[in-house]
């Protein structure tokens, strides 16, 4: 056979294989976090506003598990909400890592194959990495216990992996237990593994807690293992892949570390980022292609830029649509609710809220647009409020298609503007205007020709 075709042949077999071997996943989360000194649980910490948890939820899916555990601590109905119909495990009293897979072994008891051991607080993972986990399990001369390990130049808390001469893993040594020794090593274990369901159980029973934490770990499996002759083979990763978030500052660089992917992602797909390091992505933030985001913009929750769109600098977006070849900003804030139909333009210092502005209208300075309708080719001056609220509830400004608002005109909602309507500059408009109609609501001028200099001379009369 030639190389190509072997290839082919040897994918279809390690297809057939992970076929045929069930994969269950468990995933811990039930620590207590204490390093992150938070109320909150720490697996629902967000990334790029996700939990972590359902970051790892999701890197699982493609794998096809057919049974996920989540292992929760007890008073974590939270985290626990987030399984979705996947198993919860309550671990109470949480004794360690290793006691923490332990407790699922009653879920699990029907189930034979693989077990892939995932920790809620790893959330950078990759489907891509699981997949090579599983293939070293299975490959011709795959392990039954396959480890996932990193390189780090800082290795600080992470426990130690000691390889034998032939590269498998000898044993993990935990941070606090080592010696200075084997804190230089470099090689870290990542927490994640892949094994043989029964096989793993029958190491975790024998795992103790003669430690410094006192705690059953989970990482003494792999010593058990390689002195039943069947030692730990241990894929790689990328550090930036398996960063374990234990305090604020790792989640600041897991949210940076996932901002990077997400940038990357983004213009891989066409939407350009010229200054991507200032951009700050959701999870969910959809950029079409040739799409352009400038510097220090903010997305939120729920935004779509579509395609020849432009947001520029300093605009903060959340739940908003922005149409095709529309520019919001620079300085601009969209709020849950926001549509910007094509060619629309939002300028800088406007504030648009559950509002729509159509086809090619323009909002372009120091304005608020909330709860409203702008039909297309309408024109917003400077200073417009619509203003919504009236203390107790709120109300909606209708304006029609090509209508003129002057600048600092306040609408008072409920509020209908027709087609081709034109506001005077200064009016608060507090009743319907109908089609092509103008409305100037202002105090009368006066002018008093020379008035300033008659003026000037009585105040200087008086303070003489
Ligand atoms: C663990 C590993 C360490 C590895 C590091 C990678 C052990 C003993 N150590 O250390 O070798 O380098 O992860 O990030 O496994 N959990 C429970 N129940 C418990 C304790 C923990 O469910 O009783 C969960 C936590 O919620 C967390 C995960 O297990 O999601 C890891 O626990 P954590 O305390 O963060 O372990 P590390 O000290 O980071
Ligand atoms: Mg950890």
């Amino acid at each position: 056979m030639e190389k190509s075709r072997r290839q082919a042949y040897g994918d279809e077999m390690k297809a057939r294989v992970e076929e045929q071997t069930g994969l269950a996943c468990i995933v811990l989360a039930a620590g207590k976090g204490t390093r992150m000194r938070s109320s909150l649980p720490k697996v629902l910490h967000p990334l790029a506003g996700k939990a972590m948890l359902a970051h790892v939820f999701d890197t699982v899916l493609p794998l096809g598990p057919e049974r996920v555990v989540l292992v929760v601590g007890p008073d974590m109905d939270q985290v626990a909400a987030l399984a979705n119909g996947y198993d919860v495990v309550v671990q109470e009293p949480q004794l360690g890592t290793g006691h923490a897979v332990q407790v699922c072994r009653d879920a699990l008891a029907d189930f034979e194959g693989d077990l892939l051991v995932l920790y809620g607080d790893t959330p950078l993972i990759t489907s891509e990495t699981l997949a090579r986990m599983r293939a070293a399990r299975h490959a011709s001369d795959g392990a039954a216990l396959v480890a996932l390990g990193f390189r780090s130049r800082d290795p600080g808390a992470y426990g130690r992996m000691l390889l034998d001469a032939s590269g498998r893993l000898e044993r993990v040594v935990e941070a606090l237990d080592a010696d200075p020794a084997t804190r230089s090593i470099g090689l870290c274990n990542a927490g994640l593994l892949l094994a043989d369901a029964g096989f793993l159980f029958e190491l975790l029973a024998r795992i103790g807690s003669d430690n410094a934490k006192g705690e059953y770990y989970l990482t003494d499996i792999y010593e058990l293992a390689a002195r039943s002759g069947r030692p730990a083979r241990v894929v790689e990763a990328e550090e930036a892949e398996v960063l374990g978030v234990n305090s604020r500052a790792e989640l600041a660089v897991a949210e940076a570390a996932m901002q990077r992917r997400l940038r990357e992602a983004a213009m891989a797909s066409g939407a350009f980022l010229p200054h991507p390091d200032s951009v700050i992505l959701n999870h969910d933030t959809v950029l079409e292609p040739d799409a352009t985001v400038e510097a220090n913009v903010v997305f939120g929750p729920g935004v779509t830029v579509r395609s020849g769109a432009r947001i520029r600098a300093f605009s903060h977006l959340e739940g908003a649509v922005v149409g095709a070849n529309a520019v919001v900003g620079p300085y601009a804030r969209l709020r849950p609710g926001t549509v910007i139909e094509e060619a629309a333009h939002v300028g800088n210092f406007v504030e648009v809220k559950n509002a729509t502005l159509g086809r090619g209208a323009k909002a372009n300075h120091l304005t608020y647009i909330g709860d409203a309708t702008v039909g297309a080719g309408s024109n917003v001056g400077a200073g417009t409020i619509t203003c919504n609220y009236d203390g107790f509830a709120k109300h909606r400004t209708e304006i029609g298609e090509g209508v003129f608002i002057g600048s600092n005109v306040a609408l008072v909602a409920p509020v209908t503007l027709g087609d081709g309507a034109v506001i005077g500059a200064g009016s608060t408009v507090a009743e319907d205007v109908p089609a092509d109609a103008v409305m100037v609501v202002r105090a009368d001028a006066k002018l008093k020709p020379e008035g300033a200099k008659r003026y000037r001379s009585k105040r200087e009369k008086q303070k003489g």
